[in-house]
């Protein structure tokens, strides 16, 4: 027996009797996935019943006041996707003349309609065999067919809505796409799927291997660290500064940098003996230390969010009188633009050591 067979069999006998599954009215079913978006089915019910009776129809939601569409909207959180709502319900109102788009192509074009929902309404109002994907279906066919490339993967996403649209039951998407979600959701669930009184048993992957619980596999998100770098931007009576060129690994290796102070925490302005802990100066050349940012710049790297601060500090001795350490470089300020540096110091040169 085939998998949607089998799949439509235990549907039949097991699926919830839900609103939105007794119509093919576009409206309804478009409203309902954007509930559903947000939560799940038992807690988005009385949201739905609620919309329903107050907007029983497109151009009664686009009519309504803004306020009001929020107000029911209210607990469901993330208030853009009302507005979107209300938003497209208007358009659909006046620009399509109360005609829903009948196909999956035209209807991504409406705002807060994205692959998951075009599917969706398109399958179940409008018979057109494209197959949904969402996360009960990743799962589903991640354990059926023993899928280990992770669900939030760049790769994952195309190979899970290729697997998808491979399985579907052409004949009868609509039903078939409610009965593999209502699959996801009742039976082979995140944890305890169950598994023994499962109608896929013999085919299913990753029960034959004992893996159920592995898959799907779910890339980590690489955590963004905060990192606060000082900059010690010194100057001296002849126009000169220090860099340094970065070595190590990492991307800003070869390029040159100010001397650098890092911390995990928001720094302070440094003391002239912070100073002197990297640079080996008389105390009494210190002139003054202060930030020239207020508020530290932020440049974002892919595993980084590095807050920086640049300090000015001014000298009266002359840098090329100081003995200086391996790594240190003297350097002409005006000259500075000709070398190598990542964008947030270039930047910063631009804005504030541009010499007149
Ligand atoms: N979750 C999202 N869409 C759904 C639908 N149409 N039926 C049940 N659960 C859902």
């Amino acid at each position: 027996m085939n998998f949607s067979k089998r799949l439509l069999d235990w549907y039949k006998i097991e699926h919830r009797d839900l609103p939105w599954r007794h119509t093919k009215d576009p409206y309804t079913i478009w409203l309902s996935e954007i509930i559903l978006q947000q939560t799940q089915v038992k807690q988005g019910l009385p949201y739905f019943r609620k919309f329903i009776s107050r907007f029983p129809n497109v151009h009664d939601l686009a009519e309504a006041n803004e306020d009001e569409v929020l107000k029911l909207w209210q607990g469901l959180g993330y208030y853009s996707r009302a507005r979107n709502l209300h938003f497209t319900a208007q358009y659909v109102s006046k620009t399509l003349n109360g005609k829903f788009p009948d196909n999956y192509k035209d209807l991504k074009t409406l705002k807060g309609v994205g692959d998951y929902t075009a599917a969706a309404v398109a399958s179940f109002a409008y018979d057109e065999p494209v197959a949904v994907v969402d996360g009960n279906v990743q799962r589903v066919l991640s354990r059926f067919l023993g899928i280990h490339t992770p669900i939030n993967s760049t790769q994952g996403v195309k190979e899970f809505k290729l697997k998808a649209q491979e399985m579907l039951d052409v004949s009868q998407p609509s039903t078939y796409n409610q009965a593999i979600m209502e699959f996801g959701a009742l039976h082979c669930r995140p944890k305890s799927p169950k598994c023994m009184f499962c109608v896929f048993q013999e085919d299913c992957a990753a029960f034959q291997k004992g893996i159920q619980e592995e898959l799907p596999i779910k890339q980590k998100k690489t955590k963004v660290k905060k990192r606060y770098f000082s900059y010690l931007v010194l100057t001296d009576s002849e126009e000169n500064t220090l860099v340094q060129k970065r070595s190590g690994a990492g991307i800003w290796k070869g390029l040159y940098e100010f001397p650098l102070m890092e911390s995990e925490h928001p720094p302070e302005v440094p003391t002239s003996e912070d100073v002197l802990t990297k640079i080996q100066l008389k105390k009494s050349s210190i002139k003054s230390i202060k930030f020239y940012n207020e508020k530290p710049v932020v440049h974002l790297l892919s595993h980084r969010k590095i807050m920086a601060s640049f300090i000015e500090i001014r000298l009266s001795c002359k840098l090329a009188d100081v003995e200086l350490s391996e790594k240190m470089e003297l350097q002409k300020i005006k000259d500075l633009h000709q070398l190598a540096v990542p964008v947030l110091i270039q930047n910063f040169i631009e804005s504030e050591l541009t010499l007149a």
